[in-house]
């Protein structure tokens, strides 16, 4: 939910732009190049929006009617349903909510592991992809649950250490975290490089100005290493004194699978071809796997309260109540 309160705050979409990324629906109509053998009217599909897009600001999340690139969409299993309860718990998509929670946080973390990083979408190959140390500052995120899942899953790294609350530990370790440390500890960095000292892929899931400095510090300046954000920050975010010549900076725009041109704000990010293809493949892949619960939605909390639900969840998310890993989800029916 951090992406759609930051593009509102940032103020990246038209002032009559509506903002809202994922969504989960029946379909009423197919486009003119949607494969009629494989979606039909009346079946249910989830997936994401460029919510707040300067080119195609009509088209968000929080509508009744919403257009879906089909290519990028996700199938649910036919008894899908409305939950019953406020609190669902982790487990397979079985309900709308947790359908709604997926999209965007497993596509940009799909995006990070098989476009950025060059991994093979291989299930669970017996020996690590790469053989050195990976780091997830921000495991209780949307998109460090993902990564989480889907590190350990494609056996992608040797170890995964993971930064987070000490209270989620026990479930990141369930869920394919090595070693869990508190981003709360004064000395977390030290306790880290300690025992860590060769982490060569860093993932920056919160991505403000103190955390890429944080995760940019834990990066192994002798062999080389890359450090991913999430929001675009460059190089000149890192303080002159922990700056090192063989440390990557890269970004990930997951609005880029829609291959075409990504506006934000000032900056254009030219249509990636090669993006979009790697993250239709993997949604190929992970969508039998989330529906049948061996990839598992993060746990959510629902609000039912209609259109107002959304600036409910926005407020709560400001507030921080979205912490211990948890997923808010507004339902519109
Ligand atoms: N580029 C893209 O295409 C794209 C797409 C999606 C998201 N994003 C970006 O990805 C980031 C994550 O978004 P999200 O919706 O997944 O987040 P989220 O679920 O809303 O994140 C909430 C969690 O952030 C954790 N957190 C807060 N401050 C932290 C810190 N200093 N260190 C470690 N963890 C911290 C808290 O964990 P604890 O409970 O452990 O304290 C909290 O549970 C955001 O920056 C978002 O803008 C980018």
């Amino acid at each position: 939910m951090i992406i759609v309160i930051k593009i509102v705050a940032l103020k990246f979409g038209t002032e009559k732009s509506i903002t809202g990324c994922d969504a989960v629906g029946q379909i009423v109509k197919l486009g003119r190049n949607v494969n009629s053998n494989q979606f039909h009217i009346g079946e249910f599909v989830y997936g994401y929006i460029h919510g707040s897009s300067l080119l195609l600001p009509d088209n968000d999340a929080v509508e009744d009617y919403v257009s879906l690139d089909a290519k990028l969409a996700f199938k649910p299993n036919k008894n899908i349903e409305f939950s019953t309860v406020d609190s669902i718990p982790e487990g397979a998509v079985s309900t709308f909510e947790g359908a709604a929670s997926i999209p965007c946080s497993w596509g940009t973390a799909g995006g990070s592991l098989f476009y950025h990083m060059g991994l093979d979408l291989e299930w669970e190959p017996k020996t690590p992809q790469r053989n050195f140390s990976v780091l997830v500052w921000g495991g209780s995120t949307g998109l460090g649950h993902a990564l989480i899942q889907l590190l350990k899953s494609f056996n992608a790294f040797a170890n995964i250490i993971v930064v987070a609350s000490k209270q989620n530990q026990q479930k990141l370790k369930e869920n394919g975290a090595t070693d869990v440390f508190d981003y709360h500890d004064v000395d977390s960095i030290k306790r880290i490089a300690d025992k860590y000292s060769k982490i060569q892929y860093l993932f920056d899931c919160v991505s403000n100005q103190q955390t890429i400095n944080q995760v940019y510090r834990c990066a192994d300046t002798k062999r080389g290493a890359t450090v991913l954000n999430y929001m675009g920050i460059d190089i000149s975010a890192i303080k002159f004194q922990f700056k090192a010549d063989d440390v990557q900076f890269d970004g990930n725009i997951l609005y880029l699978a829609l291959g075409t041109k990504v506006v934000y704000g000032e900056t254009v990010f030219e249509p990636n071809l090669s993006y979009r293809k790697v993250i239709i493949d993997f949604i190929q892949t992970v969508n039998p796997k989330l529906n049948s619960g061996e990839l598992q939605h993060m746990p959510i909390r629902v609000y039912t309260n209609g259109p107002d639900s959304t600036l409910q969840i926005m407020k709560d998310v400001r507030e921080g109540k979205n912490s211990g890993g948890v997923k808010l989800v507004a339902t519109l029916k």
